[in-house]
């Protein structure tokens, strides 16, 4: 594929030809694709032709796909709303014991990624280990030296929300494989944007929505559980399709309770299936998968670039400075982990996101930084134009 495949997707949004859209990190454009698909689904609904067999094929469609796109097989792939509730399905399903501890560096990360924690500390007695971010990145060294005998997970975002640096998944994996300990990730801000390879990274579960890199709905996501893991864990909760049925045999032939969790992380589906929600990520995945996430992430990582440059040769504070291998999809600016969330602490930097918002640029603050995030559709006018922006306002 060649760049003329990007300015082709770029084609599925319409809205890109009324404004700048930079906010991916708060949520995804829908391609027309999928806005199709969705209302495909909603009219066999109306018109009496949706096909319940029909339906199960697309769902295990969408899996092969899911799994295809981050390289994992169609069996350590579960469905899920939301990213709170792949972490919860993990935290939930570990046999713990009192005094198991669990690595987390709160300063960095969404509640999606503390709170399931907070609460199997609550529940199981189990403890938590805060370790400190360091300059916006969470800090190996600290992390390893945190790990005892009782350390059981570790569990981090790819990609935090603010200020938005990519985390060195595999060399924290490097570590939690020599010491024994699960690593889980958090990967709402990466997936579709980032390429991702869960053998290569080594995690051993991975939660993900789908309404931001995946460019389809809310309410909507994916679990990945490697197959080693999945065999160790025991659902919270329990329904039809959660357990292993004979084949050709319906669940509810099920009367006693001699049941055996399905396969992988298909222990972790439950009952009925988000079909709408499922039609519009298999419709987003086709997409994203025809450019490829490698293609998207170069593309992306350029146009970061240059706009983390752009924005320091005007004398804006870019966090993390000049651009490294800190930088994915998302350029930060101003001074993060100030008091405020959707406020930033610097009356100069609401200014200037005034002025860019005024000037149809879409862009979010978070923990009081402007946060930019980009995605295959941005092009280098999107990025010169908010560096404009940016200039006539200093
Ligand atoms: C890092 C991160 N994790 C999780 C979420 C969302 O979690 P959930 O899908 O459970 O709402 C977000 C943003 O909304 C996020 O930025």
């Amino acid at each position: 594929m060649t760049s003329s495949s990007l300015s082709d997707f770029r084609k599925h949004f319409p809205a890109l030809s009324k404004g700048i859209f930079t906010n991916v990190a708060q949520r995804g454009l829908i391609p027309v694709p999928v806005h199709d698909s969705i209302v495909k689904y909603l009219s066999s609904r109306t018109d009496l032709t949706w096909d319940k067999e029909e339906a199960f094929n697309m769902v295990e469609d969408t899996r092969s796909a899911f799994a295809s796109f981050i390289n994992a097989t169609p069996s350590e792939v579960a469905f899920t709303k939301n990213v709170s509730e792949g972490i919860n399905m993990i935290a939930g399903a570990i046999s713990w014991e009192r005094g198991d501890k669990v690595i987390l560096c709160p300063d960095l990360e969404h509640p999606a990624n503390v709170l399931p924690w907070y609460n199997v500390c609550k529940l199981h007695g189990v403890e938590i280990k805060a370790v400190k971010a360091s300059g916006g990145l969470f800090d190996l060294d600290r992390i390893a030296s945190s790990i005892d005998d009782r350390t059981k997970v570790i569990s981090v975002s790819t990609v935090s929300f603010s200020p938005g640096f990519v985390t060195d998944v595999s060399g924290l994996a490097n570590i939690c494989k020599q010491r024994g300990v699960r690593l889980v990730v958090d990967a709402a801000q990466s997936v579709g944007i980032l390429d991702t390879h869960v053998r290569q990274l080594k995690v051993d579960a991975l939660a993900v929505a789908t309404q931001k890199g995946l460019l389809s709905c809310y309410g909507s996501g994916f679990l990945y559980c490697s197959s080693d893991f999945s065999e160790e864990l025991q659902p919270a909760t329990l329904a039809r399709f959660s357990v292993a049925n004979e084949e050709g045999s319906h669940e509810t032939t099920l009367t006693d309770q001699q049941f055996h969790y399905a396969l992988g992380a298909r222990r972790f589906d439950g009952g009925n299936y988000n079909y709408l929600g499922i039609t519009g990520a298999r419709a987003a995945l086709k997409l994203l998968s025809d450019i490829g996430t490698p293609i998207i992430e170069e593309h992306v990582r350029k146009l970061s670039f240059r706009l983390a440059n752009g924005f320091l040769e005007i004398g804006l504070p870019v966090c993390g400075g000049a651009p490294g291998n800190h930088l994915g999809h998302i350029v930060a600016v101003g001074v993060s982990g100030g008091g405020r969330h959707y406020t930033a602490e610097d009356p100069a930097m609401n200014i200037l996101h005034d002025r860019l918002v005024e000037n149809g640029v879409h862009l979010s603050i978070r923990r009081g930084v402007l946060r930019f995030s980009l995605h295959g559709y941005n092009n280098i006018d999107d990025i010169d134009q908010i560096i404009d922006i940016a200039s006539s306002t200093q």
